[in-house]
């Protein structure tokens, strides 16, 4: 009998041994499988962090975006256009300041879309809300940002525009990594900006090339309509 105790005692143990053999190697597969899976917006590199001059954000009179002529200069009917803007569309205005775009990307969408307004300044999301409510659109949505995350939703956004803004961005890189998550497919993020060195007010547009394709944007188009002048220039990523 107690041959038998101790044999049968030897069995499970053999047995154990044996599912602990076969299970074991699957489940820490498994565990590693999970922890090494994307995650929706992965954590800043050094290499991310920009080296380079920017400028400093604008904080003065916001009356200086709404000039009469601006919308005719601009073009903004033919990059809204280029943009994909229509109706039931989501937009998003990064460095939206007195909301100048945000409310014609807001016409365009109509009630079944909506336009983000992505500002990092509080005074001017104050602006924002004020005058969305004066002008009765119902389909804007500002939003307190980061320097370096515009604090959009994942898969949000089917066209973005920055406008005279990129060169302000403190983090352009990290903020444009974070940005791409928030696309939705197919979407395109356009930016309009003047040429310049960083930190006076404007950046050289191959930088701006170089940056985006560092933070997984692809260049779709480069248009120079956008002023005159030749000093700005208008750039679309998908
Ligand atoms: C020169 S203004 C342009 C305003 C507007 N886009 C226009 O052209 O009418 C730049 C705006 O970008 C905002 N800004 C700067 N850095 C930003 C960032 N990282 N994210 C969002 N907004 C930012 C500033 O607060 C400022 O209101």
């Amino acid at each position: 009998m107690k041959k038998f105790v101790v044999a049968l005692f030897g069995l499970k143990i053999w047995l154990l041994l044996v599912f602990a053999t076969l299970f074991f190697p699957a489940y820490t597969a498994e565990a590693e499988r999970i922890e090494a899976a994307p995650t929706p917006t992965p954590a800043a590199t050094a290499a991310d962090k920009t080296t380079r001059k920017t400028s400093e954000p604008y904080t003065g009179d916001l009356s200086i975006f709404e000039d009469a002529e601006r919308a005719k200069n601009l073009q903004i009917d033919r990059v809204m256009d280029l943009l994909g803007i229509g109706e039931k569309k989501t937009v998003a205005d990064i460095g939206a300041g007195s909301g100048w775009f945000t409310v014609r990307a807001a016409k365009r969408v109509g009630n079944e879309g909506q336009v983000f307004a992505v500002e990092i300044n509080q005074e001017f999301i104050d602006h924002i809300n004020k005058r969305a409510k004066s002008e009765g659109f119902s389909n804007i949505k500002t939003v307190l940002s980061k320097p370096d995350d515009p604090m959009l939703p994942a898969n949000s956004v089917d066209a973005v525009l920055i406008l005279k803004t990129y060169h302000e961005i403190a983090e352009p890189v990290i903020l444009m990594k974070k940005l791409k998550a928030a696309m939705r497919k197919g979407g395109l993020v356009g930016i309009i900006d003047r040429d310049g060195n960083g930190a006076d007010h404007g950046l050289d547009a191959a930088t701006v090339i170089r940056e985006m394709k560092q933070a997984g944007f692809a260049l779709k188009g480069q248009y120079d309509f956008v002023k005159p002048d030749n000093m700005d220039y208008f750039l679309i990523f998908e």
